[in-house]
C-alpha cells in the first residue's frame, strides 16, 4: 500500500461552522421561531428548542471539544434579533455574551469567523415587509455597525450574508422557509435589497476595520445535465447555475444583478468582496420538463446509484467541490470553503465524504487556487430548519432532550486531518479503506 500525506498550506483554517438559531436555543424573537409555531411548517412538527444550549454555556464544552482536537478556528453567527430585540432598543447584555463567546475562542487559539446574517430574522423586521422592504439594508447596516463596533477586538474574518440564493430560494420561491411565499417578483426584491445590504455593510465594517476582510457564504450547487445530449438539458442547467450560483456574487463583482431574466444596476456593490466564501454540499442533474409550471420547467436529481445521506438530501459527489473551487477562482481573490458536510446519524458515510472533499480541496490547491480555509459543517449536530431534527450533520451527535454529545469515528477522521494539516494515508486506511485506492493509486 502506497504511504503520503497530502499536506496543505501552513496557517490553513480548519474549523467547524455554526448559526444561531441553529445552536444558541431559546430564539423566541425571530421569523424561524414563529413558524415552528405554526402547524405543519417544520418535519414532525420539531422546535430548536433549547438546540445546543449555547445560550445556556454549552459553547464552552462545544468550543473545548473543537480545540482538543486540532481546530484552528470555528465560524459562527450572531442573532440580529437578540442584539436588536425591537428597532429602538440595543441589547448590550446580548453582545457581551458574544464579546465572551469569540473571546473562548481567542483564548482556545481558534480564529473567528462571524457571519453577521444566517437565515434568521427578527419579528419586527418581518413585521415591516422582511427583505422585500427597501429599508431594510440601511436597517441591517446599523445592526452590522454595532456588531462590528462590539467585536473588532477580536474578529477581522467576516461573512455579511450567508448564502442569499438558499434564504430567497426558501423563503419567496417554495423552499419551507419563512415567510413561505413563492413570487419571482419577492425573490427579485428580496436578492437585489441583499446585494444593497451587503455592499453598505462593506464599507461599514471596512471603515470601522482598516484589516477587515469581508465576503459572503455562497451556496454552490453543480448542475449537471440529467441528458447530456440534451439540449434542453443543457440550457437549463446553464440557466440554474446562472441564476442560483452566479447571479449574487457577480452583483458584488461587477454591479449589475441579473436574475430571473430580470436586470438593475447596482453599482456600488461593485468589487465589495475580499474572499470568495463557498459553501459546497452536491450536485443535481437537472432535466427540462415542459409542463412543470409550479417547479420553474425543471426536475432536479441525483444519479442513480448514488452514494445517498440518510434522508437522501445529499448525494457524494466530491468532484463537485473541485469544480465549485475552480469557478471560484475566477473571482481572483482568496477563498474559503465556509461549509461543506453530510447528514449521517451513524457516521457510515462522513468519514469518506469528508476525506474525499478534503482531498478535492487539496487538489485545487496543488492547481494554485488560493483556499485559505475550511469550515465543516457541523461541530455538534443542531436544528437543521424545516428539516428539524431529522438530519445530523455533526461531529458529534446530540440528543437535544438530555443535551448529551456523543463522539462520533468522524471526529477522529477531521482531528487527524486538522493536527497533521493534511491528509495521511494511514488514517484513509482505517477511516474510510473503500475509498483508499481512489486517493492513493499504487
Ligand atoms: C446550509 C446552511 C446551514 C445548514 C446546512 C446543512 O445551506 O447554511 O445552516 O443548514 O446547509
Amino acid at each position: 500500500m502506497p504511504q503520503a500525506t497530502y499536506h496543505f498550506p501552513n496557517g490553513f483554517l480548519w474549523g467547524t461552522a455554526t448559526s444561531s438559531h441553529q445552536v444558541e436555543g431559546n430564539n423566541t424573537n425571530n421569523n424561524w421561531a414563529a413558524w415552528e409555531a405554526q402547524e405543519g411548517r417544520i418535519k414532525f412538527g420539531h422546535k430548536a428548542g433549547l438546540a445546543c444550549d449555547w445560550w445556556g454555556g454549552r459553547w464552552k464544552e462545544d468550543f473545548d471539544r473543537a480545540a482538543d482536537t486540532g481546530q484552528n478556528a470555528h465560524r459562527l453567527s450572531i442573532e440580529w434579533s437578540r442584539i436588536q430585540p425591537k428597532p429602538d432598543s440595543w441589547n448590550e447584555e446580548a453582545l457581551n455574551y458574544y464579546r465572551e463567546m469569540i473571546r473562548g475562542l481567542e483564548q482556545r487559539n481558534m480564529t473567528p469567523m462571524v457571519t453577521l446574517h444566517h437565515f434568521s430574522d427578527p419579528l419586527w423586521l418581518m413585521d415591516l415587509g422582511g427583505w422585500e422592504n427597501p429599508d431594510v439594508p440601511a436597517l441591517f447596516d446599523k445592526f452590522v455597525a454595532k456588531v462590528v463596533e462590539a467585536l473588532k477586538e477580536y474578529v477581522s474574518l467576516w461573512v455579511t450574508i450567508n448564502e442569499p440564493n438558499v434564504y430567497t430560494y426558501g423563503g419567496y420561491l417554495g423552499g419551507g422557509f419563512p415567510p413561505g411565499k413563492n413570487d419571482l417578483k419577492s425573490a427579485f426584491a428580496v436578492l437585489s435589497n441583499m446585494v444593497q445590504a451587503h455592499a453598505l455593510a462593506y464599507r461599514t465594517i471596512h471603515r470601522i476595520q482598516k484589516h477587515a476582510r469581508v465576503g459572503i457564504a455562497l451556496n454552490y450547487r453543480s448542475f449537471a445535465p440529467a441528458r447530456p445530449a440534451s439540449p434542453f438539458d443543457r440550457w437549463m442547467a446553464g440557466f440554474l447555475h446562472n441564476n442560483f450560483n452566479l447571479s449574487f456574487i457577480r452583483a458584488i463583482s461587477e454591479g449589475t444583478f441579473r436574475f430571473a431574466l430580470q436586470k438593475t444596476s447596482i453599482p456600488e456593490a461593485s468589487k465589495t468582496q475580499d474572499f470568495v466564501g463557498i459553501n459546497y454540499y452536491s450536485r443535481d442533474l437537472v432535466a427540462f420538463k415542459p409542463l412543470a409550471f409550479n417547479s420553474l420547467f425543471h426536475k432536479l436529481s441525483y444519479p442513480k446509484n448514488a452514494d445517498l445521506s440518510d434522508t437522501g438530501f445529499i448525494a457524494n459527489i466530491p468532484e463537485g467541490m473541485f469544480e465549485a473551487l475552480k469557478w471560484a477562482n475566477r473571482f481572483k481573490l482568496p477563498i474559503i470553503v465556509t461549509e461543506n458536510g453530510v447528514e449521517d446519524a451513524d457516521d457510515h458515510l462522513r468519514p469518506r465524504y469528508t476525506i474525499q472533499h478534503i482531498h478535492q480541496m487539496w487538489r485545487a490547491i496543488n492547481f494554485n487556487y488560493p483556499i485559505k480555509g475550511y469550515f465543516h459543517w457541523s461541530l455538534v449536530d443542531n436544528f437543521e430548519w424545516e428539516r428539524g431534527w431529522t438530519q445530523r450533520f455533526g461531529l458529534w451527535g446530540l440528543d437535544p432532550e438530555t443535551q448529551v454529545r456523543t463522539r462520533r469515528p468522524s471526529v477522529d477522521v477531521y482531528a487527524d486531518i486538522c493536527q497533521r494539516n493534511g491528509i495521511a494515508s494511514e488514517m484513509v486506511e482505517k477511516y474510510a479503506p473503500e475509498v483508499f485506492a481512489s486517493l492513493f493509486p499504487a
